[in-house]
């Protein structure tokens, strides 16, 4: 019989007969996945787990500041890397969606191992790898609808072995592990976002500039899904699976604002209900809730000036609008 305390109980015992004293290195994402894999680890091996978490510069408003605080709240033993910088220039000009996850997956790369190498005595390589994981990567065999790239990547001349405790588990189940490790509600039940971040959520290139506008819609999206709270009590954004606002960066629309007339870009809301991110459905979402959230994005976010929900499911259409 699975429970979560027991998991945690045979698992951490492993985790110490396998690493012994040996050092770690995990990448984290601010994802569930990665962050219960480590307080996991923590658990076990404390100090001996370095883990690295990189700031592309497409994480959501904040995000590297808070997750970062959160990790440094659990305990963890984190390296914060701001690797901006490097990632929109190597993007300037990019337009084509698996061109930019190609080059961001390369540079994300590239920046981890650089700084796990400074750790010249780790022997692992731990990830926050779950069952769906695996299954999806070996279904779509040869069929690359999109190419997802996780955290990591292994550095081949460090000659790391790769811990994945979390192998087995479901997303439920990753979850059901957190609470009992005693990890914060709202890390537990962040929801999913992709790797290369808002940069497939602005269609066309990215600039800084978009990445800006993109994060404060978004963030205004975000707050208003979690203070809204259902009839049951329970907010808006448990509801869903997976929300996210998109950036039309090259459409242009008029508008009228005061006396004045507008020509600026769509953002389009999108909030998907599903079980695994292989189908989904467009959630329901009331309407006085998405009145609420297109008002004040129009209002406050300078550089937008119409706001649209996307009704679409997965198939025909995907989560991502690249
Ligand atoms: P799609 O858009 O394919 O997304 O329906 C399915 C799930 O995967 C996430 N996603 C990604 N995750 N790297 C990732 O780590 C990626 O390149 C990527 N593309 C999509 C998406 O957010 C959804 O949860």
């Amino acid at each position: 019989e699975w429970s979560p305390a027991s998991f945690v109980e045979t698992t951490v015992a492993e985790l110490k007969e396998q690493l012994g004293n040996d050092r770690v290195i995990l990448g984290l994402s601010g994802g569930v996945d990665s962050s219960v894999c480590a307080v996991l680890l923590n658990k076990a091996i404390g100090h001996n787990l370095t883990c690295i978490f990189v700031d592309h510069g497409m994480l959501r408003k904040n995000e590297f500041n808070k997750v970062m605080d959160a990790y440094q709240g659990l305990g963890l033993n984190v390296i914060g890397i701001d690797a901006s910088e490097k990632f929109f220039a190597d993007l300037a000009g990019v337009t084509d969606p698996e061109q930019k996850r190609k080059i961001i997956g390369r540079d994300f790369v590239e920046v981890f191992n650089a700084e796990a190498k400074k750790i010249t005595d780790a022997k692992w390589l731990a990830q926050g790898t779950i069952y769906p994981d695996r299954i999806e990567s070996l279904s779509i065999t040869g069929m690359v609808i999109k190419s997802h790239h996780n955290v990591g990547g292994l550095p081949k001349d460090m000659h790391l072995k790769l811990c994945e405790p979390l192998k087995w588990l479901f997303k439920d189940e990753v979850r059901r592990v957190g609470y009992e490790l005693g990890m914060p509600e709202r890390l537990i039940k962040r929801h999913p976002f992709p790797g290369p971040g808002l940069a497939v959520r602005i269609l066309g290139d990215i600039t800084r500039e978009r990445v800006s506008i993109l994060q404060e819609a978004d963030d205004i999206y975000l707050n208003n899904l979690v203070s809204y709270i259902c009839e049951d009590g329970e907010p808006l954004y448990d509801k869903v699976w997976q929300a996210g606002a998109v950036l039309l960066s090259n459409i242009r629309s008029v508008g009228v604002m005061g006396d004045e007339r507008t020509y600026e870009h769509p953002v389009a809301l999108r909030a998907v209900t599903s079980t695994d991110a292989m189908t989904a459905d467009w959630a329901r979402l009331p309407y006085d809730f998405l009145a609420k959230v297109s008002n004040e994005i129009i209002n406050k976010v300078k550089g937008v000036n119409r706001v649209c929900y996307d009704i679409s499911s997965k198939p025909p259409s995907t989560i991502e609008w690249e």
